[in-house]
């Protein structure tokens, strides 16, 4: 009997999706370019049937036609030559899926290529980490969609479910399945930057332990603030260092990493103009934060402001943060969500916008209870500018801006840097001024360049002789 789909690259995101095939009744091939991660993965299989092959070729002809091959390798040179060794081995309608963090342009180069010789490419974002690749994670296909409907069946299976439904959908041609998880990345690299600043107000601000910032965590989980990062955040504080007793957040080093993809999505929005200033600022926090020898040199010479320690009250201030965080989140997901209807409007995709949020629902890092009614918002509304002029979040943002705008004062005043709430706040103001501060800049540079200026009364370019 032949396999019915096969994976390569069995790292534990490639060895996991296995597995998750492997549980929904799929035959698995699967093969690794080197032989020791395939034996790990068969030596810890536990009722599942995969089936390991250690020469690509033999692979290949395992599988039916037409053949369904997943790769998760790392993004990068790795798909290409995982390619190059499967083409010869493959005929026109075979269908070879992408599931790692490629970069869209990649992904589309690599589509034109295989196309032109009749081989199926599917670029998939899959988010989720180690455990949403075992038990469902959000699955974001993009390619043509005759081809996606090869896979559908098993994609749609593999993927999480919420309210019955997968959250796997047709993303669009091309590389906007790859390109709607970059920018994923880069909302979810804002929602934890957004995160870590409320937990920096609530310790160093309002003096409360890890713990209790564990216990409030947890109770915002509860409510409209519901997160998948806000429930693990939760889980970190509670974790003790085994060697010190401390709170591990406390031993972890304060330098963070970044693979790629969040850079990705600030170049691409602003090479097109998009303003993904929250999602670029979350990525900034990561680079100043990698500079940690030059923040402890700095630390003795530089001075901070000489507020006033107000004593605030504990309660009233916990909700502030809270209204903060939400606000902070609504505004970084408008901007997520701006960048992609303005790409697609660009690239000529049609993102199904309500239908992203639908598979964000479930399986993905950023996964929120509020995906629901951005969802719902892109349903009244499917050429929706911004969702912050959504009728229901132009509603809310109405009350929770006032607690923004204290946490960022107070915050400012007491010199602690808060990139993303602050950038959040300037976003919301920005966004909502009708006549802003450009026609000093436009007079500016008509002044010094003789670049000319629009008027608001007349149409036409104008320049004036200011001296
Ligand atoms: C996901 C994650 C996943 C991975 C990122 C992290 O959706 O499952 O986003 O793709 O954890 O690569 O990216 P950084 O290493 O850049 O933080």
């Amino acid at each position: 009997m032949k396999n019915s789909i096969g994976v390569i690259g069995l790292g534990v995101m490639g060895g996991n999706i296995a597995l998750n095939m492997a549980n929904n009744g799929e035959q698995v091939a699967v093969y690794n370019y080197t032989r020791d991660l395939t034996d790990n993965l068969i030596a810890k299989l536990d009722g599942q049937t995969l089936t390991p092959y250690y020469e690509v070729e033999d692979f290949v002809q395992s599988l039916e036609i037409p053949r369904k091959i997943f790769v998760m390798v790392t993004a990068g040179a790795a798909i290409d030559s995982v390619i190059s060794s499967l083409i010869p081995h493959l005929e026109e309608g075979d269908v070879i899926m992408d599931g790692g963090n490629s970069f869209y342009e990649d992904t589309e180069r690599r589509y034109d290529e295989l196309k032109e010789k009749g081989i199926g490419y599917l670029g998939i974002g899959v988010s989720g980490g180690e455990v949403g690749a075992l038990t469902g994670p959000s699955i974001m296909p993009g390619g043509d969609k005759e081809v996606y409907e090869k896979v559908a069946p098993i994609l749609t299976k593999i993927a999480a479910q919420v309210d019955g439904d997968p959250c796997c959908v047709y993303i669009g041609p091309r590389g906007a399945g790859h390109f709607v998880k970059m920018v994923h990345n880069g909302i979810e690299y804002a929602d934890m930057q957004l995160i870590a600043e409320a937990y920096t107000f609530l310790r160093e601000k309002l003096n409360l332990s890890v713990e209790e910032i564990a216990d409030i965590f947890e109770t915002w989980n509860q409510g409209e603030l519901q997160s998948y990062l806000i429930e693990i955040t939760a889980e970190i504080l509670r974790k003790k260092d085994e060697e010190t007793g401390l709170p591990l957040i406390d031993v972890i080093l304060d330098k963070a990493g970044q693979k790629g993809t969040g850079k990705w999505t600030s170049i691409q929005a602003i090479d097109n103009g998009i303003p993904t200033s929250i999602i670029t600022e979350s990525l900034f926090a990561r680079y100043i934060s990698a500079i940690k020898d030059e923040r402890v040199a700095a630390q003795s010479i530089l001075s901070g402001p000489e507020h006033e320690q107000a004593s605030l009250d504990k309660n009233v201030w916990i909700d502030y943060v809270r209204q903060a965080l939400y606000m902070g989140k609504v505004c970084a997901y408008a901007q997520g969500f701006t960048q992609y209807k303005t790409s697609s409007d660009l690239y000529g995709w049609d993102l199904p916008l309500k239908d992203i949020a639908l598979i964000f629902r479930g399986g993905c890092i950023i996964r929120a209870k509020f995906l629901n009614v951005i969802s719902e918002a892109y349903q009244e509304q499917a050429d929706l500018a911004n969702l912050l002029i959504s009728p229901y979040f132009a509603e809310q943002i109405k009350d929770y801006q006032n607690g923004l705008r204290k946490v960022v004062c107070e915050g400012i005043q007491s010199g602690i840097a808060f990139p993303c709430l602050s950038s959040s706040l300037s976003y919301y103001d920005s966004y909502r001024t009708g006549r802003s501060n450009a026609n000093i800049l436009q007079a500016q540079r008509d002044y010094f360049g003789a670049h000319t200026y629009e008027r608001t009364d007349v149409k036409g370019a104008f320049h004036t002789n200011w001296q």
